[in-house]
């Protein structure tokens, strides 16, 4: 008996009117979550160099090494990973918050007077951060005015770790301070 009630009432749920919550009350929700940021690269077929700062990305599993991160469909960067198979991840600390907004920007020029040098696989490696992976696409899936892609980590390179990390929320950065246990 319970069990038919509860069937009428998913096969109600899946029937009914869909739902639309404002896109302000999500932003400002999603806003009060804490993430990480990076800058995510890589190459056009015609050889520009595309890049976009990203707070979707996690990492997924270890065993293949896989990370995951969603881009919007009109997305440059998105296309150039699409079409080249490989891309880069930059870890945003305190020093690279600046940077960090500027491939926030749309449009060309983000790559003018930052140092880069390419990796074997024409994709750029911004010099200025520490921690950095290459990555070979190995799915993407459309999800809404989004893509998932989810990346193979084919090298990761850690320098110094002396930057202080940073978190986006509610908008703006925060620099983590280490706080010494109780
Ligand atoms: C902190 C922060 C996080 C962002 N995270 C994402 C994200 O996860 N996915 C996305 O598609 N855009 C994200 N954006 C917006 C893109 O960085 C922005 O649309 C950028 O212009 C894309 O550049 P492109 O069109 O050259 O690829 C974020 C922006 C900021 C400031």
């Amino acid at each position: 008996m319970m069990g038919s009630v509860a069937a009428q009432h998913f096969a109600a749920k899946k029937n009914g009117p869909e739902t639309c919550p404002d896109v302000e009350d999500l932003r400002s929700a999603f806003g009060r979550l804490p993430s990480g940021v990076v800058v995510v690269t890589s190459t056009s077929p015609c050889g520009e160099f595309a890049g976009a700062t990203v707070s979707s990305f996690t990492s997924l599993s270890f065993k293949p090494p896989l990370v995951v991160f969603g881009l919007a469909q009109r997305s440059t960067t998105l296309s150039a990973i699409l079409s080249h198979g490989h891309f880069a991840v930059h870890v945003v600390a305190e020093p690279q918050q600046d940077l960090a907004m500027r491939f926030a920007s749309s449009g060309t020029g983000k790559f003018n007077d930052v140092d880069f040098r390419l990796s074997p696989f024409g994709v750029p490696l911004l010099t200025q951060f520490d921690t950095f992976l290459q990555c070979s696409l190995e799915r993407a899936q459309l999800a809404g005015d989004h893509q998932l892609l989810i990346g193979r980590v084919l090298e990761v390179s850690l320098a110094g770790q002396n930057s202080k990390p940073v978190a986006w929320l509610q908008r703006r950065f925060h620099v983590c301070e280490r706080h010494s246990a109780l």
